[in-house]
Protein backbone atom coordinates (compact mmCIF):
# COMPACT_ATOMS: atom_id res chain seq x y z
CA UNK A 1 0.00 0.00 0.00
CA UNK A 2 3.02 2.76 1.33
CA UNK A 3 4.95 1.64 -2.27
CA UNK A 4 1.36 2.63 -3.99
CA UNK A 5 1.12 5.73 -2.38
CA UNK A 6 5.20 6.49 -3.04
CA UNK A 7 4.32 5.49 -6.74
CA UNK A 8 1.44 8.50 -6.50
CA UNK A 9 3.36 10.45 -4.93
CA UNK A 10 6.55 10.47 -7.37
CA UNK A 11 3.90 10.86 -10.58
CA UNK A 12 2.37 13.86 -8.78
CA UNK A 13 5.29 15.61 -8.45
CA UNK A 14 7.17 14.78 -11.91
CA UNK A 15 4.40 14.40 -13.87
CA UNK A 16 2.04 17.86 -14.53
CA UNK A 17 -0.48 16.19 -16.76
CA UNK A 18 -1.13 13.39 -13.84
CA UNK A 19 -1.25 16.42 -11.37
CA UNK A 20 -3.80 18.20 -13.42
CA UNK A 21 -5.95 14.91 -14.07
CA UNK A 22 -5.62 13.74 -10.07
CA UNK A 23 -6.49 16.87 -8.82
CA UNK A 24 -9.80 17.93 -11.43
CA UNK A 25 -11.18 14.10 -10.72
CA UNK A 26 -10.36 14.46 -7.24
CA UNK A 27 -12.42 17.72 -6.92
CA UNK A 28 -15.44 16.27 -9.28
CA UNK A 29 -15.66 13.08 -7.00
CA UNK A 30 -15.69 15.22 -3.72
CA UNK A 31 -18.58 17.27 -5.01
CA UNK A 32 -20.37 14.59 -5.84
CA UNK A 33 -19.84 12.65 -2.58
CA UNK A 34 -19.98 15.15 -0.33
CA UNK A 35 -17.56 17.48 1.44
CA UNK A 36 -16.70 14.93 5.10
CA UNK A 37 -13.53 12.67 5.48
CA UNK A 38 -15.68 9.92 3.91
CA UNK A 39 -16.34 11.81 0.60
CA UNK A 40 -12.29 13.00 1.04
CA UNK A 41 -10.97 9.56 1.26
CA UNK A 42 -13.22 7.59 -1.77
CA UNK A 43 -12.63 10.84 -3.56
CA UNK A 44 -8.39 10.87 -3.49
CA UNK A 45 -8.73 6.95 -3.95
CA UNK A 46 -11.02 7.02 -7.00
CA UNK A 47 -9.11 10.19 -8.21
CA UNK A 48 -6.02 8.20 -7.54
CA UNK A 49 -7.50 5.43 -10.30
CA UNK A 50 -8.75 7.16 -12.86
CA UNK A 51 -6.55 9.67 -12.82
CA UNK A 52 -2.80 7.04 -14.65
CA UNK A 53 -6.13 6.70 -17.17
CA UNK A 54 -7.20 9.97 -18.19
CA UNK A 55 -3.22 10.73 -18.55
CA UNK A 56 -2.74 7.90 -20.82
CA UNK A 57 -5.78 8.71 -22.83
CA UNK A 58 -4.68 12.56 -22.82
CA UNK A 59 -1.23 11.63 -24.31
CA UNK A 60 -2.15 9.35 -26.86
CA UNK A 61 -4.66 11.72 -28.24
CA UNK A 62 -1.79 14.50 -28.41
CA UNK A 63 0.36 12.23 -30.30
CA UNK A 64 -2.44 11.67 -32.42
CA UNK A 65 -2.79 15.48 -32.71
CA UNK A 66 0.78 15.85 -32.95
CA UNK A 67 1.28 13.47 -35.78
CA UNK A 68 -1.48 15.14 -38.05
CA UNK A 69 0.32 18.69 -37.77
CA UNK A 70 3.41 17.04 -39.26
CA UNK A 71 3.79 18.48 -42.91
CA UNK A 72 6.66 18.28 -45.06
CA UNK A 73 9.86 20.24 -45.46
CA UNK A 74 10.48 22.05 -48.16
CA UNK A 75 13.08 21.38 -50.76
CA UNK A 76 14.59 24.68 -49.09
CA UNK A 77 14.21 23.38 -45.66
CA UNK A 78 15.75 20.42 -46.32
CA UNK A 79 18.78 21.97 -48.21
CA UNK A 80 19.44 24.18 -45.19
CA UNK A 81 19.11 21.45 -42.71
CA UNK A 82 21.52 19.31 -44.75
CA UNK A 83 23.99 22.47 -44.99
CA UNK A 84 24.00 22.43 -41.26
CA UNK A 85 24.55 18.96 -41.07
CA UNK A 86 27.52 18.21 -43.37
CA UNK A 87 29.13 21.18 -41.68
CA UNK A 88 29.16 19.54 -38.64
CA UNK A 89 30.25 16.08 -39.53
CA UNK A 90 32.97 17.63 -42.28
CA UNK A 91 34.57 19.82 -39.27
CA UNK A 92 34.48 16.59 -36.79
CA UNK A 93 36.07 15.22 -39.61
CA UNK A 94 38.60 17.80 -39.99
CA UNK A 95 39.70 18.26 -35.80
CA UNK A 96 40.17 14.32 -36.00
CA UNK A 97 41.63 13.18 -38.87
CA UNK A 98 45.32 14.72 -39.60
CA UNK A 99 45.23 13.91 -42.95
CA UNK A 100 42.52 15.67 -43.89
CA UNK A 101 44.36 18.63 -41.77
CA UNK A 102 46.99 18.63 -43.66
CA UNK A 103 45.01 19.13 -47.28
CA UNK A 104 42.17 21.22 -46.58
CA UNK A 105 42.21 24.44 -45.35
CA UNK A 106 38.29 25.09 -45.59
CA UNK A 107 34.81 24.82 -47.65
CA UNK A 108 32.22 27.38 -48.95
CA UNK A 109 28.39 27.35 -49.63
CA UNK A 110 27.32 29.50 -52.56
CA UNK A 111 24.68 29.11 -55.21
CA UNK A 112 23.23 26.14 -53.82
CA UNK A 113 26.73 24.30 -54.14
CA UNK A 114 29.61 23.71 -51.80
CA UNK A 115 33.35 24.08 -52.67
CA UNK A 116 36.31 22.92 -50.94
CA UNK A 117 39.43 25.02 -50.74
CA UNK A 118 42.74 22.86 -50.27
CA UNK A 119 45.95 24.20 -48.96
CA UNK A 120 47.86 23.02 -52.34
CA UNK A 121 47.29 21.82 -55.74
CA UNK A 122 45.61 17.95 -54.71
CA UNK A 123 46.88 15.28 -56.80
CA UNK A 124 44.93 12.58 -58.01
CA UNK A 125 44.58 10.39 -55.59
CA UNK A 126 44.14 12.43 -53.01
CA UNK A 127 41.28 14.17 -54.71
CA UNK A 128 39.19 10.63 -55.23
CA UNK A 129 39.99 10.14 -51.51
CA UNK A 130 38.47 12.82 -51.15
CA UNK A 131 35.51 11.60 -53.02
CA UNK A 132 35.66 8.63 -51.38
CA UNK A 133 35.25 10.14 -47.99
CA UNK A 134 32.60 11.77 -48.65
CA UNK A 135 30.82 8.82 -50.70
CA UNK A 136 31.11 7.27 -47.53
CA UNK A 137 29.20 10.20 -45.59
CA UNK A 138 25.55 8.31 -44.86
CA UNK A 139 23.60 11.79 -46.65
CA UNK A 140 20.87 12.91 -44.84
CA UNK A 141 17.41 15.10 -46.05
CA UNK A 142 17.25 13.36 -49.32
CA UNK A 143 20.82 14.40 -50.36
CA UNK A 144 23.36 12.25 -51.71
CA UNK A 145 26.50 12.99 -53.25
CA UNK A 146 27.15 13.31 -56.97
CA UNK A 147 30.72 13.59 -58.02
CA UNK A 148 33.70 16.44 -58.19
CA UNK A 149 33.65 19.41 -60.08
CA UNK A 150 36.74 20.25 -61.99
CA UNK A 151 39.33 21.36 -59.81
CA UNK A 152 40.48 25.05 -60.07
CA UNK A 153 42.91 27.78 -59.02
CA UNK A 154 41.89 31.24 -57.98
CA UNK A 155 44.10 34.03 -56.21
CA UNK A 156 43.00 35.23 -52.79
CA UNK A 157 44.91 38.02 -52.45
CA UNK A 158 48.68 36.24 -51.52
CA UNK A 159 47.98 32.82 -50.60
CA UNK A 160 47.27 30.63 -53.62
CA UNK A 161 44.38 28.59 -53.61
CA UNK A 162 43.08 25.57 -55.48
CA UNK A 163 39.30 24.95 -55.06
CA UNK A 164 37.33 22.13 -56.55
CA UNK A 165 33.49 22.26 -56.17
CA UNK A 166 31.62 19.21 -55.00
CA UNK A 167 28.18 18.19 -56.67
CA UNK A 168 24.84 17.17 -54.72
CA UNK A 169 21.91 15.67 -55.90
CA UNK A 170 18.68 16.49 -54.27
CA UNK A 171 17.32 12.72 -54.72
CA UNK A 172 13.86 13.24 -53.33
CA UNK A 173 13.18 15.91 -56.71
CA UNK A 174 15.34 13.44 -59.00
CA UNK A 175 12.70 10.86 -57.79
CA UNK A 176 10.06 12.68 -58.52
CA UNK A 177 11.22 13.62 -61.35
CA UNK A 178 11.42 9.98 -62.47
CA UNK A 179 8.28 8.90 -61.48
CA UNK A 180 6.46 12.23 -62.88
CA UNK A 181 8.18 11.02 -66.81
CA UNK A 182 7.10 7.34 -65.74
CA UNK A 183 3.87 8.51 -65.53
CA UNK A 184 3.79 10.26 -68.49
CA UNK A 185 5.06 7.29 -70.27
CA UNK A 186 2.13 4.96 -68.87
CA UNK A 187 -0.29 7.50 -69.71
CA UNK A 188 1.14 7.71 -73.34
CA UNK A 189 1.40 3.74 -73.62
CA UNK A 190 -2.14 3.61 -73.04
CA UNK A 191 -2.87 5.03 -76.22
CA UNK A 192 -5.09 2.99 -78.42
CA UNK A 193 -3.31 1.14 -81.29
CA UNK A 194 -5.72 2.41 -84.04
CA UNK A 195 -9.27 3.41 -83.73
CA UNK A 196 -11.14 1.38 -86.26
CA UNK A 197 -14.68 3.08 -87.25
CA UNK A 198 -17.56 1.43 -85.53
CA UNK A 199 -19.53 4.78 -86.50
CA UNK A 200 -19.59 2.78 -89.94
CA UNK A 201 -22.58 0.44 -89.10
CA UNK A 202 -24.60 3.10 -88.26
CA UNK A 203 -26.89 4.74 -90.62
CA UNK A 204 -26.72 8.45 -91.41
CA UNK A 205 -29.73 9.46 -89.12
CA UNK A 206 -28.31 7.33 -86.40
CA UNK A 207 -24.73 9.63 -86.81
CA UNK A 208 -26.66 12.36 -87.76
CA UNK A 209 -28.55 12.36 -84.16
CA UNK A 210 -25.21 11.47 -82.25
CA UNK A 211 -23.47 14.53 -83.90
CA UNK A 212 -25.57 16.95 -83.70
CA UNK A 213 -24.09 19.18 -86.69
CA UNK A 214 -21.04 18.52 -85.97
CA UNK A 215 -18.35 16.61 -87.38
CA UNK A 216 -16.15 13.77 -85.10
CA UNK A 217 -13.06 14.73 -87.83
CA UNK A 218 -10.22 12.95 -85.16
CA UNK A 219 -10.67 11.15 -81.90
CA UNK A 220 -8.37 12.00 -78.92
CA UNK A 221 -5.90 9.47 -78.28
CA UNK A 222 -7.90 6.98 -76.01
CA UNK A 223 -10.72 7.10 -78.74
CA UNK A 224 -13.11 9.34 -77.60
CA UNK A 225 -14.58 10.95 -80.64
CA UNK A 226 -14.28 14.93 -80.52
CA UNK A 227 -16.95 17.09 -82.12
CA UNK A 228 -15.52 19.71 -84.14
CA UNK A 229 -17.41 22.46 -85.74
CA UNK A 230 -17.01 22.13 -89.22
CA UNK A 231 -17.45 25.62 -90.59
CA UNK A 232 -14.04 26.15 -92.40
CA UNK A 233 -11.27 25.03 -94.43
CA UNK A 234 -8.92 22.35 -93.15
CA UNK A 235 -5.05 21.69 -93.61
CA UNK A 236 -3.75 18.01 -93.59
CA UNK A 237 -0.11 17.74 -93.46
CA UNK A 238 2.29 14.64 -93.22
CA UNK A 239 5.32 12.89 -95.35
CA UNK A 240 4.37 9.99 -96.97
CA UNK A 241 2.71 7.62 -95.15
CA UNK A 242 1.39 9.49 -92.65
CA UNK A 243 -1.92 8.67 -93.30
CA UNK A 244 -3.40 11.71 -95.08
CA UNK A 245 -5.00 9.74 -97.61
CA UNK A 246 -6.16 7.24 -95.21
CA UNK A 247 -7.87 10.24 -93.09
CA UNK A 248 -9.46 12.00 -96.24
CA UNK A 249 -11.37 9.07 -96.86
CA UNK A 250 -12.36 9.13 -93.47
CA UNK A 251 -13.78 12.37 -93.88
CA UNK A 252 -15.36 11.64 -97.29
CA UNK A 253 -17.20 9.00 -95.61
CA UNK A 254 -18.00 11.11 -92.79
CA UNK A 255 -19.15 14.05 -95.03
CA UNK A 256 -20.85 11.97 -97.77
CA UNK A 257 -22.79 10.76 -94.30
CA UNK A 258 -23.57 13.62 -92.55
CA UNK A 259 -24.27 16.23 -95.75
CA UNK A 260 -27.24 17.56 -96.71
CA UNK A 261 -29.43 16.69 -99.83
CA UNK A 262 -28.44 19.97 -101.55
CA UNK A 263 -24.71 19.82 -100.85
CA UNK A 264 -22.16 18.85 -103.01
CA UNK A 265 -18.77 16.90 -102.59
CA UNK A 266 -15.80 17.37 -105.29
CA UNK A 267 -12.53 14.87 -105.11
CA UNK A 268 -9.50 16.37 -107.02
CA UNK A 269 -6.99 13.74 -107.30
CA UNK A 270 -3.92 15.04 -109.28
CA UNK A 271 -1.55 11.86 -108.55
CA UNK A 272 -4.31 9.34 -109.35
CA UNK A 273 -3.88 7.48 -106.22
CA UNK A 274 -5.10 3.82 -106.26
CA UNK A 275 -6.62 4.70 -102.90
CA UNK A 276 -9.51 6.46 -104.90
CA UNK A 277 -9.27 3.83 -107.93
CA UNK A 278 -13.33 2.97 -106.96
CA UNK A 279 -13.77 6.63 -108.73
CA UNK A 280 -11.59 6.60 -111.86
CA UNK A 281 -13.97 7.36 -114.71
CA UNK A 282 -17.07 7.00 -113.54
CA UNK A 283 -18.11 10.40 -111.18
CA UNK A 284 -18.28 13.68 -112.46
CA UNK A 285 -17.51 14.63 -108.46
CA UNK A 286 -14.15 13.32 -109.14
CA UNK A 287 -10.74 14.11 -111.11
CA UNK A 288 -7.20 12.72 -111.38
CA UNK A 289 -4.61 13.81 -113.70
CA UNK A 290 -4.64 16.82 -116.27
CA UNK A 291 -8.82 16.58 -115.40
CA UNK A 292 -8.40 18.20 -112.79
CA UNK A 293 -7.43 21.17 -113.72
CA UNK A 294 -10.56 21.19 -115.77
CA UNK A 295 -13.18 20.07 -112.63
CA UNK A 296 -10.76 22.83 -110.68
CA UNK A 297 -11.72 25.40 -113.74
CA UNK A 298 -15.66 24.38 -113.32
CA UNK A 299 -15.49 24.81 -109.57
CA UNK A 300 -13.93 27.88 -109.86
CA UNK A 301 -16.38 29.57 -112.40
CA UNK A 302 -19.01 28.21 -109.81
CA UNK A 303 -18.00 30.19 -106.90
CA UNK A 304 -17.69 33.33 -108.61
CA UNK A 305 -21.60 32.97 -109.88
CA UNK A 306 -22.32 32.28 -106.07
CA UNK A 307 -19.87 35.09 -104.89
CA UNK A 308 -20.72 37.77 -107.24
CA UNK A 309 -24.34 37.22 -106.70
CA UNK A 310 -24.98 35.75 -110.47
CA UNK A 311 -26.51 32.60 -108.52
CA UNK A 312 -28.02 32.38 -105.43
CA UNK A 313 -25.95 29.15 -103.37
CA UNK A 314 -28.46 28.98 -100.87
CA UNK A 315 -27.83 26.58 -98.13
CA UNK A 316 -26.02 24.09 -100.16
CA UNK A 317 -22.10 23.39 -98.76
CA UNK A 318 -19.89 22.57 -101.49
CA UNK A 319 -16.44 19.99 -99.97
CA UNK A 320 -13.81 20.23 -102.00
CA UNK A 321 -11.31 17.20 -101.01
CA UNK A 322 -7.91 17.73 -102.61
CA UNK A 323 -5.24 15.11 -102.52
CA UNK A 324 -1.63 15.89 -102.60
CA UNK A 325 -2.26 19.78 -103.53
CA UNK A 326 1.76 20.23 -104.41
CA UNK A 327 1.27 18.01 -107.03
CA UNK A 328 -1.38 19.76 -108.80
CA UNK A 329 0.13 23.15 -107.85
CA UNK A 330 3.59 22.15 -109.69
CA UNK A 331 1.52 20.34 -112.75
CA UNK A 332 0.77 23.87 -113.69
CA UNK A 333 4.19 24.36 -116.01
CA UNK A 334 4.31 28.16 -116.24
CA UNK A 335 4.68 30.83 -113.95
CA UNK A 336 1.29 32.35 -115.50
CA UNK A 337 -0.82 29.01 -115.09
CA UNK A 338 0.62 28.92 -111.72
CA UNK A 339 0.18 32.23 -110.86
CA UNK A 340 -3.46 32.10 -111.89
CA UNK A 341 -4.37 28.96 -110.47
CA UNK A 342 -2.65 30.15 -107.02
CA UNK A 343 -4.85 33.63 -107.60
CA UNK A 344 -8.04 31.55 -107.63
CA UNK A 345 -6.97 28.98 -105.32
CA UNK A 346 -6.13 31.90 -102.57
CA UNK A 347 -9.59 34.04 -103.41
CA UNK A 348 -11.45 30.81 -102.73
CA UNK A 349 -9.92 30.08 -99.67
CA UNK A 350 -10.07 33.84 -98.39
CA UNK A 351 -14.19 34.49 -100.17
CA UNK A 352 -15.94 31.13 -100.12
CA UNK A 353 -16.10 29.71 -96.70
CA UNK A 354 -19.79 32.01 -95.89
CA UNK A 355 -21.90 33.08 -99.27
CA UNK A 356 -25.02 34.85 -100.30
CA UNK A 357 -27.37 35.25 -97.33
CA UNK A 358 -27.99 31.10 -95.88
CA UNK A 359 -26.48 28.88 -94.90
CA UNK A 360 -24.13 28.43 -98.05
CA UNK A 361 -20.60 28.36 -98.36
CA UNK A 362 -17.57 26.36 -99.01
CA UNK A 363 -15.38 24.11 -97.47
CA UNK A 364 -11.99 22.87 -98.83
CA UNK A 365 -10.11 20.25 -97.73
CA UNK A 366 -6.41 20.34 -98.51
CA UNK A 367 -4.04 17.12 -97.83
CA UNK A 368 0.03 18.14 -98.72
CA UNK A 369 3.03 17.25 -97.63
CA UNK A 370 4.27 20.43 -96.08
CA UNK A 371 2.06 23.22 -95.97
CA UNK A 372 4.17 25.75 -97.58
CA UNK A 373 2.89 29.10 -97.88
CA UNK A 374 3.85 28.68 -101.70
CA UNK A 375 0.94 26.32 -102.36
CA UNK A 376 -1.48 29.02 -100.98
CA UNK A 377 -0.35 32.10 -102.17
CA UNK A 378 1.06 33.16 -99.60
CA UNK A 379 1.02 33.04 -95.51
CA UNK A 380 -2.23 34.68 -95.23
CA UNK A 381 -3.71 32.70 -97.93
CA UNK A 382 -2.89 29.55 -95.38
CA UNK A 383 -4.33 31.54 -92.97
CA UNK A 384 -7.83 30.52 -94.11
CA UNK A 385 -7.46 26.86 -92.85
CA UNK A 386 -8.68 27.12 -89.50
CA UNK A 387 -8.86 23.59 -89.24
CA UNK A 388 -5.18 22.06 -88.90
CA UNK A 389 -3.86 18.47 -88.56
CA UNK A 390 -0.12 17.02 -88.68
CA UNK A 391 0.14 13.68 -88.83
CA UNK A 392 2.75 10.88 -88.58
CA UNK A 393 6.90 10.95 -87.90
CA UNK A 394 8.73 14.00 -88.58
CA UNK A 395 6.13 16.61 -88.33
CA UNK A 396 8.04 19.51 -85.99
CA UNK A 397 8.99 21.59 -88.86
CA UNK A 398 5.42 21.01 -90.43
CA UNK A 399 3.83 21.87 -87.11
CA UNK A 400 5.52 25.29 -86.97
CA UNK A 401 4.32 25.99 -90.37
CA UNK A 402 0.90 25.46 -89.13
CA UNK A 403 0.24 25.12 -85.32
CA UNK A 404 0.38 28.08 -82.94
CA UNK A 405 1.97 26.55 -80.13
CA UNK A 406 0.51 27.87 -76.38
CA UNK A 407 1.29 26.95 -73.26
CA UNK A 408 -1.93 24.83 -73.13
CA UNK A 409 -0.89 23.00 -76.09
CA UNK A 410 0.63 19.27 -76.42
CA UNK A 411 3.97 19.88 -77.98
CA UNK A 412 3.96 18.47 -81.98
CA UNK A 413 6.06 15.37 -81.88
CA UNK A 414 7.00 12.66 -84.29
CA UNK A 415 3.58 9.96 -84.39
CA UNK A 416 2.51 7.14 -85.62
CA UNK A 417 0.62 6.25 -89.06
CA UNK A 418 -2.94 7.82 -88.69
CA UNK A 419 -1.88 9.56 -85.21
CA UNK A 420 -0.62 13.27 -85.18
CA UNK A 421 -1.86 16.20 -83.60
CA UNK A 422 -4.31 19.00 -84.72
CA UNK A 423 -5.89 22.67 -83.69
CA UNK A 424 -9.00 24.66 -84.42
CA UNK A 425 -8.06 28.00 -84.56
CA UNK A 426 -7.88 30.25 -81.18
CA UNK A 427 -7.63 26.00 -79.44
CA UNK A 428 -4.93 24.60 -78.03
CA UNK A 429 -2.83 22.01 -80.48
CA UNK A 430 -4.33 19.03 -79.36
CA UNK A 431 -3.29 15.11 -79.86
CA UNK A 432 -5.39 13.03 -82.06
CA UNK A 433 -5.44 10.08 -83.98
CA UNK A 434 -7.63 9.61 -86.89
CA UNK A 435 -10.47 6.60 -87.34
CA UNK A 436 -8.99 3.89 -89.54
CA UNK A 437 -11.47 2.94 -92.60
CA UNK A 438 -10.90 -1.18 -92.57
CA UNK A 439 -12.41 -1.91 -95.81
CA UNK A 440 -11.63 1.40 -97.31
CA UNK A 441 -12.12 -0.38 -101.01
CA UNK A 442 -15.86 -1.61 -99.97
CA UNK A 443 -16.58 2.15 -98.76
CA UNK A 444 -14.78 4.06 -101.16
CA UNK A 445 -17.30 2.01 -103.90
CA UNK A 446 -20.44 2.84 -101.77
CA UNK A 447 -19.30 6.23 -101.60
CA UNK A 448 -18.72 6.37 -105.61
CA UNK A 449 -21.63 4.79 -106.31
CA UNK A 450 -23.54 7.32 -104.40
CA UNK A 451 -21.82 10.53 -105.45
CA UNK A 452 -22.13 8.89 -109.15
CA UNK A 453 -26.25 9.62 -108.88
CA UNK A 454 -25.94 13.15 -107.16
CA UNK A 455 -25.79 16.35 -109.56
CA UNK A 456 -22.94 17.61 -110.52
CA UNK A 457 -21.73 20.83 -112.10
CA UNK A 458 -23.25 20.33 -115.72
CA UNK A 459 -20.90 19.63 -118.95
CA UNK A 460 -21.02 22.36 -120.74
N1 LIG B 1 -5.91 6.23 -89.48
C1 LIG B 1 -5.09 5.18 -89.73
N2 LIG B 1 -4.86 4.28 -88.75
C2 LIG B 1 -4.05 3.24 -88.98
N3 LIG B 1 -3.42 2.99 -90.14
C3 LIG B 1 -3.62 3.83 -91.16
C4 LIG B 1 -4.46 4.99 -91.01
N4 LIG B 1 -4.46 5.67 -92.18
C5 LIG B 1 -3.68 4.97 -93.02
N5 LIG B 1 -3.16 3.86 -92.43
C6 LIG B 1 -2.24 2.89 -93.05
O1 LIG B 1 -1.04 3.54 -93.48
C7 LIG B 1 -0.81 3.37 -94.87
C8 LIG B 1 -0.41 4.70 -95.51
O2 LIG B 1 -1.48 5.62 -95.41
P1 LIG B 1 -1.84 6.70 -96.51
O3 LIG B 1 -3.14 7.27 -96.11
O4 LIG B 1 -1.73 6.14 -97.88
O5 LIG B 1 -0.67 7.75 -96.28
P2 LIG B 1 -0.32 9.10 -97.11
O6 LIG B 1 -1.49 9.44 -97.96
O7 LIG B 1 -0.04 10.13 -96.06
O8 LIG B 1 0.92 8.78 -97.88
C9 LIG B 1 -2.11 2.86 -95.44
O9 LIG B 1 -1.87 1.87 -96.40
C10 LIG B 1 -2.88 2.30 -94.28
O10 LIG B 1 -2.73 0.87 -94.22
MG1 LIG C 1 -1.67 9.78 -100.00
Amino acid sequence: MSIIIVIILIMFITFPDFRKNWISSYQWIEKELGNDLLGKVVASLAATTIAPVLTIISSIQNQLVNKQEVSEPTSQERYDSFVNWFNAVLSVDLNSDEDLKSILAGWNWFNNGLVLHFKYRPKENELSDIAERLQSYNMNFGWAFRNLGELYLHNFGTTSNWSVPVLFIDKIVENEASRVAELARVEREKELESLPISLLNRNSETLREQTKGKYPLWANRKGNHQLIDFKSHIVLVGSTGAGKTGTLAYWLWLINSLKNEVDELYILDYKRGKDWASFYGISSHYASAEDTKILWEKLYQQFKSYQTGVENIGDKVVYIIIDELASLVESYTTKKERDEFLRQFKDMLRLSRSLGTGKGGYRLIVGLQQADSSYFGGTEGRGNLSIRVALGGNIAEGARMIFEITDESDKPESSPVGKGFAQVYGQPVQRIMIPYVKDREQVMEAIARSMDNAEAIPDD
